[in-house]
C-alpha cells in the first residue's frame, strides 16, 4: 500500500536523491501530458533531472493510455524494450503510470516483473515517495492506485513549479478530473473517476504562478470541461465565471479550454466565449456519430439534430468560431447507412476538424460486454477501416475548405518558437487553434511568447503558411 504523508508534495525531509536521470514517456492525451509536467516537477524537487534518453536515464516513466487496444498494446511493447534496457543496467527503475496502471494495478507485475513502481492516476503527489521506496529501500513491486481523487489533492499542485511545456508559452491547467458519463464505450470513468472541480481559488494560484513565470496561453483541461463547477455544493461557480476569473490575470493573453461535452455547453458559457476576448474562439465538443440510433446506444444523451441545434447556435453567436470534435466509426451494430450520416455530419455541423478511431472493444464497458455475446454485432476490422477512409477524406475537404478563406488576411498568432520542420521559420497558432508556420526577420527569440499580426499566403488542409513584417 502506499504511505500518505500530510504535504505529499513538500521536498523529503531524507537526501535527496541526486543527479539521477528520468525519463518521462507520455501516451495518450492532454491529461496524461499534464500529469507528466506535473510528475516532472515533483522528480526535479527531489534532485531529479530529466533526460531525452531512455538509455542513459536511472527511471524510466511510461505514462499510459487505455482508451483503445491499441493504445494499451503500445504500453506494454514500450516496457518490453525497457526490459532490454534494464537488463545491461540493473540498478534502472521502471514505473508504469496512468490510465492502464490505474485499471490494471498490481496485475502489471504479473505481467512485467521487472516493472517497479505502479502508481495509478489519483496517486502522482505520491511518487517522491514511491520512488524512494524503490530506490533506498529496495522494496520490490512498489504498487499505489487509490480509487478516488480528493478536492484538496488538486490544491497540491499550486506549489510545484517548472512542469510545463517546453515552449515556455503555452501551459496545461486540469481544472477538473474524472468523468460521469459512462458512454457505453469509454473505460474514462474507470481509470479516473468520478467527476471532481478544483476549486477557482487553487486554479487562479497556479494560473497566477504561471503568468508570473511568463507564460501567456493557457488550456484548462478536463474530460469534460464544460462541465466544471457542477459538482461544487457549496456555490455556483461555472465555466463561463472561471472564464471571468482568470481573464483578470495580467500577463495570461489567451484561455483555451478542452474538451467540451454537447450536454455541458451551456449558453452563458456560449456568451462567455463570445465576450471575453481572452477566451479563444475555439471549441472542441466530440460528437462521435451522426445517428441518432448509435448515439442512444452509445449513451451520449443528444441526438444528431441536438447536436447541429448546438453547432448552429454556437457558429450564430461567435463570429469566426472554429470548431472541432471527434467520431468513433465501426460502433457495434453500426450500419453502412448510419455511418454515411455521421460522414454527412462533418459537414452540417460546420466542424473543420475531428479526431477519428475505428471502435476499440473495452472489456471493462458494456459495449465491450455486447461484443463478446453477440458476435455478429462486432463490425469486421476491415469495413472499420474503410469507414475510417471515407470519413477522413471527408474531414480532410472540410478542413481545407475551413482554411481556404484565410488567404491573404492578416490574423493574431501567439508565437510558441521555431517550427519543428524548419528551424528557420517561426510556428504559432491563430485564436482559433489553426497552426501557423511563418518567416519573420531575424532574430527570432525576442518573437517567441509575443502576439504578432501574421499575413497568412497559403492554406493547407492541416496547417497555415504566412510572412510577419514588423
Ligand atoms: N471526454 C471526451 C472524449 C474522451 S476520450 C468526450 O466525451 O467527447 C477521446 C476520444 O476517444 C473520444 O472522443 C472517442 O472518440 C475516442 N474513444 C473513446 N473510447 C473509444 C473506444 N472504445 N474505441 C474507439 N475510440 C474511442
Ligand atoms: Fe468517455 Fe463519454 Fe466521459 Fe467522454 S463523456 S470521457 S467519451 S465517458
Ligand atoms: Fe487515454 Fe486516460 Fe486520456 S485512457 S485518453 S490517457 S484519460
Amino acid at each position: 500500500m502506499s504511505t500518505t504523508t500530510l504535504n505529499p508534495l513538500a521536498p523529503s525531509e531524507t537526501q535527496p536523491l541526486q543527479q539521477r536521470l528520468v525519463f518521462i514517456e507520455t501516451q495518450g492525451c492532454q491529461m496524461n501530458e499534464a500529469d507528466s509536467e506535473l510528475m516532472l516537477g515533483l522528480l526535479q524537487r527531489e534532485g531529479f533531472i530529466s533526460t531525452h534518453e531512455p538509455t542513459e536515464a536511472d527511471l524510466l516513466i511510461i505514462n499510459t493510455c487505455q482508451i483503445r487496444g491499441a493504445a494499451e498494446d503500445k504500453a506494454y511493447s514500450y516496457l518490453g524494450r525497457w526490459a532490454q534496457l534494464k537488463k545491461k543496467r540493473p540498478h534502472m527503475k521502471i514505473a508504469m503510470a496512468g490510465c492502464v496502471a490505474q485499471q490494471t494495478g498490481g496485475a502489471v507485475f504479473e505481467r512485467a516483473k521487472y516493472v517497479d513502481v505502479v502508481f495509478g492516476t489519483q496517486n502522482i503527489h505520491q511518487l517522491p515517495q514511491l520512488v524512494r521506496r524503490a530506490f533506498d529501500e529496495n522494496e520490490q513491486h512498489v504498487l499505489a492506485v487509490d480509487k478516488q481523487k480528493e478536492r484538496s489533492t488538486f490544491d497540491y499542485f499550486d506549489d510545484v513549479t517548472q512542469i510545463r511545456q517546453d515552449n515556455g508559452v503555452s501551459a496545461w491547467v486540469t481544472i477538473i478530473e474524472g468523468c460521469d458519463y459512462f458512454c457505453t464505450y469509454c473505460v474514462v470513468p474507470y481509470t479516473r473517476g468520478r467527476q471532481i472541480s478544483r476549486s477557482p481559488n487553487s486554479v487562479l494560484a497556479e494560473v497566477q504562478r504561471l503568468a508570473e513565470q511568463g507564460y501567456k496561453e493557457i488550456t484548462l483541461l478536463g474530460q469534460t470541461v464544460d462541465a466544471y463547477g457542477q459538482d461544487f455544493n457549496d456555490r455556483q461557480f461555472d465555466l463561463a465565471d472561471l472564464f471571468e476569473l482568470l481573464s483578470e490575470v495580467e500577463g495570461i493573453e489567451r484561455i483555451r479550454f478542452m474538451t467540451s461535452h454537447p450536454l455541458d455547453l451551456s449558453d452563458k458559457i456560449i456568451e462567455a466565449i463570445a465576450n471575453l476576448p481572452k477566451v479563444m474562439e475555439y471549441i472542441h465538443i466530440p460528437m462521435q456519430s451522426g445517428d441518432d440510433t448509435v448515439l442512444e446506444r452509445m449513451k451520449r444523451g443528444y441526438t444528431a439534430d441536438d447536436y447541429f441545434r448546438l453547432s448552429d447556435k454556437i457558429h450564430a453567436k461567435i463570429p469566426n468560431v472554429a470548431l472541432s470534435g471527434d467520431y468513433i466509426v465501426g460502433f457495434p451494430g453500426e450500419t453502412n447507412e448510419q455511418f454515411m450520416k455521421t460522414v454527412y455530419s462533418v459537414a452540417r455541423s460546420g466542424i473543420y476538424y475531428a479526431n477519428t478511431a475505428a471502435y476499440s472493444a473495452r472489456k471493462q464497458t458494456p459495449a465491450g460486454v455486447w461484443e463478446n455475446r453477440k458476435v455478429d454485432e462486432a463490425i469486421a476490422d476491415e469495413v472499420k477501416q474503410e469507414r475510417l477512409q471515407t470519413l477522413n477524406t471527408a474531414i480532410s475537404k472540410q478542413a481545407l475548405a475551413h482554411n481556404l478563406p484565410y488567404e491573404g488576411q492578416t490574423v493574431e498568432v501567439l508565437v510558441e518558437g521555431p517550427s519543428k520542420r524548419n528551424p528557420n521559420r517561426l510556428t504559432g497558432r491563430t485564436r482559433t487553434n489553426k497552426v501557423v508556420n511563418f518567416d519573420a526577420p531575424q532574430p527570432h527569440a525576442g518573437l517567441v511568447g509575443q502576439l504578432l499580426m501574421v499575413h497568412i499566403t497559403e492554406a493547407y488542409a492541416f496547417s497555415l503558411m504566412g510572412v510577419y513584417t514588423p
